[in-house]
Formats: structure tokens, C-alpha cells, sequence
């Protein structure tokens, strides 16, 4: 809002600057926004003060802006903030903002999640899930229709060495505790037995290939194991609001794909080695070429993939389409794309994105489900819960629920995608500092502020602003932007940035000031309506991030 306004205003003197090119400046006395103006004098090759001096000499202010003075300092020219104007507009419209309308009209299509289904959710896929929950809700509060998918890989050599485990034991299918930690007990032990004696593998070979083509009995198994595990990621997703509008199982895609195969060979981009299999020759684009059929007929992963994606994008239609994995998939997705181009789809790559994100690290090390030594979240979760019961003395359990998961949510979200986490319960528990719990408790702090009052008047401006309260006017007007920003660069952190510095901000006001026995009442009900658009605020972007909004702590 204020950038814009800044904007607007070099414009009509001519000046064409952006965003970017803006800087708030350290101190008040400088004003709200500055901008500096070194760039220009080195194209003019003239000194930058007397540029800022021309620059601000020339400037009219429009009579509604927000903008009350512009002033030039050395090189910069700084702009001041009409606050009681700024304040009612920015707190009439954050009070009751509940959604944005630049998506209006565009589809997205997220694939996320997407965990193997032979074992729980482990951390990494929880990863994975909240980065795709976020995004889909940012995209949705920004009015975009959003189509949420999980792939569930049905076909890998994990689901036949589970198979193989429950052939060889014969199990029946009745689980004994929630289906896919049940799942993975039966995966660990037929795994071990394959480890030790190479030669099972012949099996575990021969089920995939028979669930591949398509013989009734292994598929009927295989069918009824991985809708079992899928109840069980159900059960988790429940726990954090997450819902699919479709499942895509890899095996419905086994037919299309061998017909892709078939286009590749006869366009020339792909051919047979003497072993037999098919290769696709990717070195004219720089890419290692890749295995796309192997000599026995069988295809693989990426193999079908080009018609999982070429499907989505039929059946949805959207303006992009995204889809998030693990960061050891980057080439994959760069193969998969380039292929899908080479087969006649032009503008595949314009609208399709991959999201890799790196692991998350616990104490124990890298996690490796095939090693048995998976660090599944509904246990992190369950241990979450537990510490808040014991940390913050809360009694009620689903609330203890909702502030232990939103903890864990917020600690794996916070971090940027390309990075790295490093999971330390200590601090994801806090109430302190860049945590969830922290944030929630700002939260509750508005809420019960706000209870306490019975009436409210519309009071939005005030004609002397503290420094705390012109901190939070500014900081809530940058909400929109900020979501505009995650959309831009798919980084749903920014938001929990955003919502650290707004939290941080309202609780250095709320020490400083008083709300409710202001020293009037116009002041009093003017920080009323400060509290109550911070609170809407907040708990937008609470909601945003995938966490709960609680009322108490
Ligand atoms: N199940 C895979 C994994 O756990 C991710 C699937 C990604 N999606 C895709 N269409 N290839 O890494």
C-alpha cells in the first residue's frame, strides 16, 4: 500500500522505480520509505544528492494521499507517512479482510505428500505435506481454485517386498493398530529376511512384475495393503486439516506410459541398447540420458509419470501446475519435463514446477525407511502433545493436540524449502522466540483483550501515534504484499516471517501500552481496533501456515 503510493508518486515525476529499488530507512526522523538515488547518478553520471534534491523540489503530493512529506537527505528521498490517514485505511480494511481476489479466475494444481505407501508418514513427507498445505491454502486465500493431489506409488519394490512379507508369513489383513504403523512392523521384518538372503529377491521381482501386468490375485493384495496404508495417512492428515481431491495410484498409468515409450522410438528421441532396454537420449538439452524401459519390459518411475502428468494437466487445466518432492528428484523432474516437451507438449514446462526441499534432521541422523529407522510424525506429534500437557499445564487434550501439532508444523515450515531442518524440541516447544507457541499465545493474547471489552467504536486513527503502534500499522498493511510474495516465489516461510514480526511487534506494543485503561477513551478504542485487526491478521496467517488458532492457552 505504501510502496504502491511511493510508486506512484516518482512516477509522476517521471521517475520510473520499483518496488525493489525502495528502502525503509533506520531511523523515523528519515520517514516511512526512502528512496535512494545512487543508480540514477551513475547513469547520469551526476551527483546523487543533487538528484534527490530535483527529484523532491518537483514532487506535488495528491491531496488524498497517504502521504503527507517528502523530504531529500543526502542522496535519498525520503517519503513520511500521513498516519492518522494511513491508520483508518489500513485498520478499516485488516479488520475484516478474509480474502484476496488477484488468483480470481486461475487454477492451480498441487501434487504434495505423496508419501510411499508401504510405511506411516515419516518426517521428511511431513515436510512435504505442510509446505503443500500451506501453499495451497496461500493460493486459495489469494482466490485461486486449488486442486490438491496425492501420487501414491503403488509400484516400487518396497510394496513387493511387503507383499512378499505377507505371502510368505500369511498374514491376514487385520490390523491390530492403526493400519500403517501395523504396515510397517510387517514391512521391517519381510525387508530384513530379503537383506539376508539376496536370492528372495527373485520373488520380490516376480511380484512386481506380475502387479505390473496386471495378474488379478497380486493386485487384488497389493489394492487391498495400499488402501490400508492410505486409512492410516488419512488418520494423520485428519490430525492437520488436510484433504485431497484426488489419490493418483502409479498403476493406473502402467498401459499409457508403454504408449509413450512407443512415441519416443518412433520420434527418434529414444532407442534400443543391445540388452534390449529403451533409452531416451537427453544429451542435445545437457541432461544424462535415462532408462526408460527395461529389457524385460517393465517400465519405471519416471516412465510413468509422463502420463500422471500428462493427465493432470488434461483433467484440471490449471495456469501451473506443482508438484513437491524430496531435493534428490531435482533431475528426475528436469528429465520427466524435457520428455514431455519432446512428445509434443510445447508449453509443459511453462506451467509445471518442481519443489524440491532438503531433509529434515533429528538427532539420530538422515532417515531411511528402507533401514527401518523411519522417524514417522504421528510420533512426533504424540510427543508434541505429550510436552504441552506437561510444559504449558494443559489439561484439555484436543487442545493440547492442536497446540503440539501446530508446534511441529510451524518448525518444519519456518525453515526455507532449499535448507535444511534441524528439529530441536526444546525451541519448537517455546513460547519465546521464533516458535510456534509463541505465536499462538500472541494469538490468545488479542483474543482475550478483546473479550474483556463489551463495546467497540469505530475509532481508526489517533493524531499522535507511538512508535509501536505506527510499527504494527505499517507491518499489518504489508500483509497482502506478503502473501503476493509467497505466491511469487512458491516460499510459504515468508508468511511464517511475517507472522514472527507481527507477533514480535503487537507484544512490544501490548508491554509498552495500555489498551483497555488508555488514558482516554478515544485512544481507548482506538487500540481496540488495532487489537482486533492484528487478531484477524494473526489469525489469518495462523491459518495460512496450517496451524491452529486457539482461544486459550
Ligand atoms: N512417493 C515419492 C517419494 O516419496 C514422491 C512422489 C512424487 N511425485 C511424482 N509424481 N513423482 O519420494
Amino acid at each position: 500500500m505504501l510502496e504502491d503510493e511511493v510508486l506512484k508518486i516518482l512516477r509522476s515525476v517521471d521517475i520510473k522505480a520499483k518496488e525493489e529499488n525502495l528502502e525503509t530507512p533506520p531511523q523515523e526522523e528519515l520517514g516511512d520509505l526512502s528512496f535512494p538515488c545512487f543508480q540514477l547518478a551513475k547513469e547520469q553520471k551526476r551527483n546523487p544528492q543533487v538528484i534527490a534534491n530535483e527529484i523532491a523540489s518537483k514532487i506535488k503530493i495528491p491531496k488524498n494521499s497517504v502521504i503527507e512529506k517528502v523530504e531529500a537527505k543526502g542522496a535519498y528521498v525520503n517519503f513520511f507517512l500521513d498516519y492518522s490517514k494511513f491508520s483508518k485505511i489500513v485498520l478499516k480494511n485488516m479488520i475484516r479482510l478474509n480474502k484476496l481476489k488477484f488468483g480470481r479466475n486461475k487454477k492451480i494444481l498441487i501434487e504434495y505428500s505423496s508419501p510411499n505407501p508401504i510405511h506411516p508418514i515419516h518426517v521428511g513427507s511431513a515436510r512435504n505435506t505442510f509446505i503443500g498445505e500451506s501453499l495451497s491454502r496461500i493460493f486459495q486465500f489469494a482466490g485461486y481454485t486449488v486442486n490438491r493431489l496425492c501420487y501414491i506409488n503403488d509400484l516400487g519394490k518396497q510394496i513387493a517386498v511387503l507383499v512378499y512379507g505377507f505371502l510368505k508369513n500369511k498374514i491376514k489383513i487385520k490390523p491390530n493398530k492403526k493400519p500403517d504403523h501395523w504396515l510397517l512392523d510387517i514391512y521391517i521384518d519381510a525387508n530384513k529376511i530379503v537383506n539376508k538372503n539376496p536370492e528372495l529377491n527373485k520373488h520380490v521381482e516376480k511380484i512386481l512384475y506380475q502387479y505390473e501386468n496386471g495378474d488379478k490375485e497380486i493386485s487384488f493384495l497389493v489394492k487391498k495393503i495400499v488402501n490400508l496404508c492410505i486409512k492410516g495417512f488419512k488418520e494423520t492428515y485428519n490430525l492437520t486439516n488436510t484433504k485431497f481431491t484426488e489419490y493418483i495410484w502409479e498403476s493406473k498409468f502402467v498401459k499409457e506410459s508403454k504408449k509413450y515409450v512407443e512415441q519416443l522410438l518412433k520420434k527418434k528421441i529414444a532407442f534400443k541398447t543391445a540388452e534390449g532396454a529403451i533409452v531416451v537420449n537427453l544429451q542435445p538439452y545437457n541432461l544424462p540420458n535415462t532408462v526408460i524401459l527395461r529389457s524385460d519390459g517393465t517400465g519405471l518411475y519416471l516412465t510413468r509419470d509422463i502420463p500422471s502428468h500428462i493427465y493432470r494437466i488434461k483433467k484440471y487445466k490449471p495456469s501451473l501446475s506443482i508438484t513437491i518432492t524430496g531435493e534428490d528428484q531435482k533431475l528426475h523432474f528436469k528429465q520427466l519435463f524435457k520428455i514431455i516437451e519432446l512428445l509434443g507438449f510445447k508449453k509443459f514446462s511453462n506451467i509445471s514446477h518442481h519443489i524440491p526441499y532438503a531433509y529434515v534432521t533429528l538427532p539420530e541422523g538422515k532417515l531411511s525407511s528402507r533401514r527401518g529407522r523411519v522417524i514417522l510424525i504421528d510420533d512426533v506429534f504424540a510427543e508434541a502433545k505429550k510436552a504441552v500437557k506437561q510444559k504449558f499445564k494443559v489439561k484439555d487434550d484436543k487442545l493440547a493436540e492442536k497446540i503440539g501439532v501446530s508446534a511441529v508444523i510451524y518448525a518444519l515450515l519456518k525453515i526455507d524449502p532449499d535448507k535444511q531442518v534441524m528439529f530441536n524440541w526444546d525451541e519448537v516447544l517455546s513460547l519465546h522466540g521464533n516458535n510456534g507457541p509463541y505465536l499462538q499465545y500472541t494469538y490468545t493474547r488479542c483474543s482475550s483483550i478483546l473479550k474483556k471489552v463489551k463495546k467497540c467504536e469505530n475509532v481508526f486513527s489517533f493524531k499522535s501515534l507511538n512508535e509501536e503502534e505506527k510499527k504494527l500499522i505499517k507491518l499489518l498493511s504489508n500483509f497482502p504484499k506478503v502473501v503476493q510474495q509467497a505466491i511469487r516465489d512458491l516460499k510459504p516461510h515468508y508468511v511464517c516471517n511475517y507472522t514472527y514480526d507481527l507477533s514480535t511487534a503487537f507484544n512490544n506494543f501490548y508491554e509498552k501500552h495500555r489498551v483497555i485503561n488508555a488514558e482516554t477513551n478515544e485512544l481507548k478504542n482506538f487500540r481496540l481496533n488495532l487489537v482486533k485487526a492484528t487478531k484477524n491478521i494473526l489469525g489469518k496467517c495462523l491459518e495460512l501456515i496450517g496451524m491452529y488458532a486457539v482461544e486459550k492457552m
